[in-house]
C-alpha cells in the first residue's frame, strides 16, 4: 500500500536523524556510530563512497557536532586546480617567493588551524604534494613556499575520494604511508541503493525543501513511483535523486502527485513477484470490498468535517498527504462536502 503515511513528514523524520543527516537504515546507522567514535577525537577521517553518497555534508557535520565546532572548516579539493597552485593553496607562500608572489599568502592549513581541513578528492594529490602532505601530517608543522623556517600547525584533517586509494597504493598511484595516515579512521558511506527505505525519506525530504522554498501545495509519491525509486540503481546516488526530484516538480506544474511520467529517466519496473505492490491486492473480490468501504469511510468522514481535509485526516489517523493520495485514488473532491 502507499508509503504516503510512513514518510509523510520530513521534519519528523529530520529530528530523528542524528547529525542532521535523513536516512535511518541499518547502513547509514553504521555511519552514525562511525561518526558518534571519532567526533571528539584527534585521528584523521577518511570519507569513501561513490560519487553524490554525502561525504561533504559527512565531512560538515563531523565539525558542527564536534568539539572543533568553534574553530575553522576550511575545504580544499585536490582535484579542481593545477599542481603548482594546489601547493601554494595549501602551504601558502612568501612574498617573492616566486614571478607574481607580491604578497604573504596565508595556506589552507594556516587558517584550518584548530579546525578541520577538508581535503576533498584526495585521490587526485599528485605524488610531489603527497610527499610534502605527508611531512606536515607527522610533524604538524608547514613551510610556506619561499619561507625558510616550519611553523606550528594544530589541524585535523579529514580526506575524501569516491576513488579506491588501496588500488591506488597497490599500483604505485598514491603513498601507503600517506594512505595509513589519512585512514586512521576510515568511514565509507553505502550507495543510495542500498539505503532501502531510505530513498522515499530523502525523497520528501527534498519534496518539503522545494515546496517550502517555492510555497507550493502538498506532493506526494504515487506508489508505483515509490517502487520505481525503490528499484534504481542511482549511479549519482543521493545527488541524483535530489535533482531528479526538482526536475519532477518542474514538470508536474501544480499535480499533488509525482509519478514515473514525472521522471523521464527512471526506467520502468519490470512487473514480477518480486514487486509485490502490482500484484498483491490487484485484482480479485477482496480489493474490490475493501476499496469500496476505504471509499464509503472517507465520504462519511468528510461529510462529517465538511470537507474539511485536516480535520479529516486527524480524524482518520493519517497524514493529509495520505489521505489527498486516498482521495485522488477513489476520485472524491473534498470541496464538494464543504458545508
Ligand atoms: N544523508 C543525506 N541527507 C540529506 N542530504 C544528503 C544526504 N547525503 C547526501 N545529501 C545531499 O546530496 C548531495 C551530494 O552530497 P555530497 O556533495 O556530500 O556528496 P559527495 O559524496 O561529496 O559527492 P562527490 O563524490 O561527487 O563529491 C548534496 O546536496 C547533499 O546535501
Ligand atoms: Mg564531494
Amino acid at each position: 500500500m502507499a508509503k504516503q503515511n510512513q514518510f509523510s513528514s520530513s521534519r519528523r523524520v529530520a529530528s530523528e536523524n542524528p547529525y542532521a543527516l535523513i536516512g535511518n537504515s541499518l547502513p547509514m546507522k553504521r555511519v552514525y556510530q562511525l561518526i558518534s567514535k571519532v567526533l571528539h577525537s584527534e585521528a584523521n577521517i577518511l570519507l569513501t563512497g561513490e560519487t553524490g553518497t554525502g561525504k561533504e555534508l559527512v565531512a560538515k557535520a563531523i565539525h558542527e557536532y564536534g568539539h572543533r565546532r568553534t574553530q575553522p572548516f576550511v575545504v580544499q579539493n585536490c582535484a579542481s586546480l593545477p599542481d603548482g597552485l594546489l601547493e601554494s593553496e595549501l602551504f601558502g607562500y612568501r612574498k617573492g617567493a616566486f614571478t607574481g608572489a607580491d604578497r604573504n599568502h596565508q595556506g589552507m592549513f594556516d587558517a584550518a588551524n584548530h579546525g578541520i581541513l577538508f581535503l576533498d578528492e584526495i585521490g587526485d594529490l599528485p605524488l610531489t604534494l603527497q610527499a610534502k602532505l605527508l611531512r606536515v601530517l607527522q610533524e604538524q608543522e608547514v613551510r610556506p613556499l619561499g619561507d625558510t623556517e616550519y611553523h606550528k600547525i594544530n589541524v585535523r584533517v579529514i580526506a575524501a575520494t569516491h576513488r579506491n586509494l588501496e588500488d591506488m597504493v597497490a599500483r604505485g598511484e598514491f603513498r601507503s604511508d600517506l594512505y595509513y595516515r589519512l585512514a586512521h579512521f576510515p568511514i565509507e558511506l553505502p550507495p543510495l541503493r542500498e539505503r532501502g527505505d531510505d530513498i522515499l525519506k530523502l525523497a520528501y525530504a527534498f519534496i518539503d525543501e522545494i515546496v517550502e522554498r517555492d510555497r507550493l501545495g502538498l506532493i506526494s509519491i504515487h506508489d508505483e513511483l515509490a517502487v520505481a525509486l525503490q528499484h534504481y540503481e542511482f549511479p549519482g546516488n543521493v545527488r541524483e535523486l535530489k535533482s531528479m526530484i526538482e526536475r519532477a516538480i518542474l514538470l508536474a506544474d501544480d499535480t499533488d502527485f509525482l509519478t514515473s511520467q514525472h521522471f523521464p529517466n527512471l526506467p520502468p519496473v519490470v512487473m514480477s513477484e518480486s514487486h509485490p505492490i502490482e500484484n498483491g491486492l490487484s485484482n480479485g473480490l477482496l480489493k474490490e470490498l475493501v476499496d469500496r468501504y476505504e471509499r464509503q469511510v472517507l465520504i462519511d468522514y468528510l461529510k462529517k468535517h465538511r470537507g474539511n481535509q485536516k480535520h479529516t485526516a486527524t480524524a482518520l489517523g493519517v497524514a493529509r498527504r495520505t489521505l489527498i493520495y486516498k482521495l485522488t485514488k477513489h476520485k472524491i473532491n473534498s470541496r464538494d462536502w464543504r458545508a
